[in-house]
């Protein structure tokens, strides 16, 4: 069955804290939804109340039409992967997988059958006799997600559950958890801080703060035209630039005129312009700043530019060409079109 979650005016309150402040979510079915904000904002709150580990203060939390506030953790039909893959260190990789199906009494012959499809599904097929501390901290993560599906979810629950891995070994299991959640269709909720791992993994991305939503959409829409500074921070490098606007179009600090694409916006904050959109030009001279820094990073290079007062960030990809080296005068080229972006103020979030 592909279920929705619904979430609707979701509050939560430590003591006199409120770290939840109203969530609007609805979470169409198949697909998978990243929660992505700054420590402490509450996303661990929000998925943990969702699983029904933690109770909500007020709103309410659907499965398509099935309200389920009061349904017990282990009666929802959830999956859940967590930051510690809290695998029983004494039972081997298929007990633990076949735990929950033990839990809900499925018969032996079925229970292996399940067990093996899960662990051949995360590529641990040859694995199933071992113990836990035989296992990389990879492979035991992949006996977490193994025992995750197996239960065959309505919906999974991921908690950073990358975050305890290394560099490499997070990549690629980053892309085998995209495969794996596309290829099963469940419906997913997938908590991070990390932006390309939300990015990369995201139908959908919704970013917190201060236990609310501050906006939500596609990875591209985001991060290319995100309504808030906050949005367009978060998501990676920008520089934001204070705009002279003029019907319709905007004066950069070092003179450029260009059309705006949202000229509409309000309360407007600056411009923003990704590094990676805005060009840099040597010249001999009559150039809009100078390099103050640069960084090779292998696949682009990284500049830090003075112009017009104040520093501004350009990455430049490609590895052919040489490094610009510091105190190079340049010209600054800017996209054709700029984009405003709003400051968030709370309770004002674009989100449900
Ligand atoms: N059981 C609890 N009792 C009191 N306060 C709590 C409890 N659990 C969480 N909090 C508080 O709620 C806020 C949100 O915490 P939460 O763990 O949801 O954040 P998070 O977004 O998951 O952060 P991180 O990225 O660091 O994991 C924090 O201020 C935290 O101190
Ligand atoms: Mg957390």
């Amino acid at each position: 069955m592909l279920a929705s979650v619904s979430i609707r005016r979701l509050t939560k309150q430590f003591g006199p804290n409120r770290v939840l402040k109203g969530i609007d979510l609805e979470i169409p079915p198949g697909r998978l939804v990243v929660l992505l904000g700054p420590s402490g904002c509450g996303k661990t709150t929000l998925l943990r109340t969702i699983a029904g580990i933690s109770d909500p203060t007020d709103g309410g939390i659907w499965l398509g039409e099935r309200r389920i506030d009061d349904v017990p953790p282990e009666k929802r039909n959830f999956g859940l992967v967590f930051q510690t893959y809290a695998l029983f260190p004494h039972l081997t990789v298929a007990r633990n997988v076949s735990f929950g199906l033990e839990m809900r009494r499925v018969g032996k012959a079925e229970m292996a059958r399940r067990v093996a499809a899960a662990l051949e599904l995360v590529g641990l097929g040859d694995y199933a006799e071992r113990l836990p501390r035989q296992l990389s901290g990879g492979q035991q993560q992949r006996v977490a997600l193994a025992r995750a599906i197996v239960i065959e979810p309505d919906v999974l629950l991921f908690d950073e559950p990358l975050s305890n891995l290394d560099a490499k070994l997070r990549d690629s299991l980053r892309e085998d958890l995209r495969a794996l959640q596309q290829k099963l269709g469940i419906t997913s909720i997938y908590v991070t801080h990390d932006q390309s791992e939300a990015m990369a993994l995201g139908d959908e991305i919704v970013v917190m703060k201060d236990g609310e939503i501050v906006e939500r959409g596609a990875p591209i829409e985001l991060y290319r035209r995100p309504t808030y500074r906050f949005t367009a921070e978060f998501l990676g490098m920008t520089n934001v630039v204070e705009a002279e606007i003029d019907a319709g179009s905007c004066r950069l600090p070092w003179g450029d005129v260009r059309p705006l694409e949202n000229p509409d916006a309000g309360n407007v904050e600056g411009v923003a312009i990704r590094p990676e959109d805005l060009l840099i030009e040597p010249v001999e001279s009559g150039g809009h700043g100078t390099i103050e820094q640069s960084m090779f990073m292998g696949a682009a290079t990284h500049y830090w530019i003075n112009a017009a007062g104040r520093t501004f960030r350009s990455i430049a990809s490609g590895g052919g060409s040489a490094i610009l080296p510091k105190g190079q005068q340049v010209r600054l080229v800017p996209p054709a079109r700029l984009h405003l972006l709003q400051r968030h103020v709370a309770g004002s979030g674009s989100a449900a």
